[in-house]
């Protein structure tokens, strides 16, 4: 095993539909190899089955490239992290199984990391001088699967404060352009749209959710009713207008999401705001918390974009630091389809 300053952790993430393997040299990263299923388009949506075979498949060469990239030997690993839950179970059985497996072979140990933590803590890989989030901070997390906010009170004391209720954010933008006949996942394309169009376009109503949790069903529903009666009117409606609904859509989430973390910063008095999850690639997300620097004295924390999205690398700082507590998982370990925080 090595001493603690010299950690070289050997992180895997298999929890939907990205295959990833990462190797970080304690808090920097080395290397972080994302394996996309492109299988998924086809079907408008991932496909469990689909994803546990496919992650099957890439799972050696992702990380045999993620070794070969970060120009280490096997043996200098110290651990192995892995993502337990939250996530597909198929899919987290095969990155599980692997993780035990290699941690058996090389006889060092093995680390189990909840996804959502580590969309949060994908912060605290180094980048540069960039500035980390001070502690307490409030994150965001908004993903395919997830809508939280969250107090963060230390690396591994976070307190969830308000969540979805339904559809998560990411869902709210794929379910939306699926409705536009845009192929899955939809979320980036709407955003690509959005930035040529007028986010007034088209008003949307906002939902009306207790405290700070969050509901995208219905904002859902009401686009899909909007569309079928404007089709009807004009069959060409929605190419006629895409950049304008996409922009509107884009600002209605948006605004949705910044008045509950409004909310949140001032219940709890905190202004360190930072964002994770797939959904903080999206243009318009960044631009407003950029925003709220000025108008709202917060300090905001964007991650670097190959972070947001599904990746070892996050699965990587939370193994560093869990290495330093000494919080080791043993071989009885199971994946975790539903992992609370
Ligand atoms: O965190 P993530 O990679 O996977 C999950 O754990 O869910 O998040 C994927 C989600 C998808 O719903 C995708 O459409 C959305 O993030 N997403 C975006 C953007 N990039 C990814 N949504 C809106 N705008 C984007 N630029
Ligand atoms: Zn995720």
């Amino acid at each position: 095993m090595s001493d603690k300053q010299n950690i070289y952790i050997l992180a895997i993430e298999s929890s939907c539909d990205d295959t990833s393997a990462a190797v970080l040299y304690n808090d920097n990263m080395l290397s972080n190899v994302v394996a996309t299923q492109k299988i998924h388009e086809a079907y408008g949506g991932v496909v469990p089955e689909l994803a546990s075979r496919a992650h099957q498949q890439n799972i050696v060469p992702v990380v045999h490239q993620a070794l070969a990239k970060a120009n280490i030997d096997k043996k200098l690993v110290s651990a192995i992290a892995f993502t337990r839950g939250p996530g597909l179970l198929g899919s987290l059985l095969v990155g599980t199984s692997f993780a035990k497996s290699l941690s058996l072979g090389l006889n060092v140990p093995l680390i189990e990391v909840n996804h959502m933590q580590a969309h949060i803590l994908a912060h605290f890989i180094k980048e540069g001088d960039k500035k980390v989030p001070p502690f307490p901070f409030l994150a965001l997390t908004i993903s395919g699967g997830h809508t939280q906010i969250v107090l963060v009170n230390n690396y591994f004391d976070m307190e969830i404060l308000g969540e979805t209720l339904d559809d998560a954010v990411g869902e709210a933008f794929d379910k939306s352009a699926k409705i536009l006949g845009l192929p899955y996942p939809g979320g980036p394309l709407v955003d690509k749209h959005a930035a040529k169009g007028d986010p007034m376009a088209f008003p949307f109503p906002k939902p009306k959710v207790k405290g700070l949790n969050f509901s995208f069903s219905g904002l859902k529903t009401s686009i899909l009713y909007f569309i079928q009666r404007e089709t009807s009117k004009n069959p060409n409606f929605v190419e006629e207008n895409l950049n304008d609904i996409c922009a509107s859509i884009q600002h209605t989430i948006i605004g949705i999401l910044m008045d509950k973390l409004k909310k949140a910063a001032a219940q709890t008095g905190i202004k360190e705001i930072a964002i994770a999850g797939g959904v903080s690639a999206n243009s318009g997300i960044r631009k407003a918390l950029q925003e709220s620097e000025i108008k709202y004295g917060w300090n905001t924390y964007i991650p670097k974009f190959e972070y947001c999205t599904d990746n070892a690398a996050m699965i990587g700082i939370v193994g560093y630091l869990k290495y330093l507590d000494g919080k080791f998982s043993d071989q009885r370990i199971a994946a975790k389809a539903r992992y609370v925080i």
